[in-house]
């Protein structure tokens, strides 16, 4: 079993209990597309450009979602070990496979909604059977919202007027069970770029925490990339909201199985292997000087 280093001032023991709580975050095809370097005075989050899933999600969309919501995992499990957690997205002059560098910003003890969301993380999972028609109380929908807007982000909640014209949209993604009750959440960000993408992650996660730690379960429906023009319709029906990123059916349903995950010691990286600089693959610069420094902690 691989030694895990002090990082900060956690120990150890503590250090891999973070790592293996980000690697419960949900990833598409269970891929698990996030890997991490552990500096005294830094944790990197990296792409596994190994994982990449190129058929289904040739832009790596997905795969920033996933890693965001990795990110978010380990932000919570930071807090609650004490941490401050102070985010780079994107860290400019980071070799291209860096998503995100967390430092310390300092002690912090983590507040009650902290705890409630960390305590869902080990919880968390991808709803595989069907939901109830059992709906969602107004205050639980209005939680859902302030997650979202928590990380800069934005959840629509199609209300009951907006369900004909989209269970249609629902349909063309090929989801048989796939009505639109008792709750189909649309997440949005400003805009499209990697650095959304990554904070559209944070966001989802955080939602998808939240629910779970109010009793719910979700299922994200096939993103809105695989399925062509979706994302316009989807985005004139709901009356030009910005840039769509996901969606996800939540509700009461009966728990269901944990799916296993990669040891947390597989997913140290010591150094980035000089193959990865060939990621990321798209044609366009992806890593602009989108720096942001002190992301507000969780
Ligand atoms: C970006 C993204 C897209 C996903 N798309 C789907 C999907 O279309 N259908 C589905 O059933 N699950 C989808 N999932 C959920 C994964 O299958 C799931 O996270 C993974 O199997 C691990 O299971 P868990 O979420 O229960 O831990 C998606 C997850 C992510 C992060």
């Amino acid at each position: 079993m691989r030694r895990f280093p002090a990082v900060f001032d956690l120990v150890p023991d503590q250090v891999a209990q973070v790592i293996q709580l980000a690697g419960l975050a949900p990833s598409p095809n269970n891929g698990q597309p996030w890997r991490f370097r552990l500096l005294p005075h830094a944790i990197e989050v990296h792409v596994d450009p190994a994982r990449r899933l190129p058929a289904t999600d040739p832009d790596d969309h997905e795969l920033r979602l996933a890693c965001g919501a990795a990110l978010l995992n380990l932000r919570l499990a930071l807090t609650h070990a004490g941490v401050r957690p102070v985010v780079t997205l994107l860290p400019h002059l980071s070799p291209p496979t860096v998503l995100a560098e967390v430092r310390s910003g300092g002690h912090q003890r983590p507040d009650a909604e902290q705890i409630a969301l960390y305590e869902a993380i080990p919880e968390r999972r991808t709803q595989r059977r069907p939901l109830q028609p059992t709906s969602v109380p107004a205050a639980i929908q209005h939680e859902l919202r302030v997650a979202a807007r928590a990380e800069g982000a934005w959840l629509h909640l199609v209300q009951p007027a907006e369900h004909d014209a989209l269970a249609g949209l629902v349909r063309r993604t090929r989801l048989v069970d796939a009505e639109p009750a008792p709750l189909l959440a649309v997440l949005c960000t400003a805009g499209s770029d990697p650095e959304n993408d990554l904070e559209a992650g944070q966001a989802w996660q955080r939602v998808w925490l939240t629910a779970t730690a109010r009793g719910l379960a979700a299922t994200p429906l096939p993103l809105l990339a695989e399925a062509n023009g979706i994302r316009d319709d989807l985005r004139r029906l709901l009356g030009d909201v910005p840039h769509p990123q996901a969606w996800l059916l939540i509700g009461y349903g009966e728990p269901s199985p944990a799916m296993p995950r990669r040891d947390p010691g597989e997913l140290l990286i010591d150094a980035v292997p000089s193959t990865d600089h060939e990621w990321p693959v798209t044609a366009e610069p992806v890593r602009p000087a989108a720096i942001r420094r002190g992301v507000p902690p969780v």
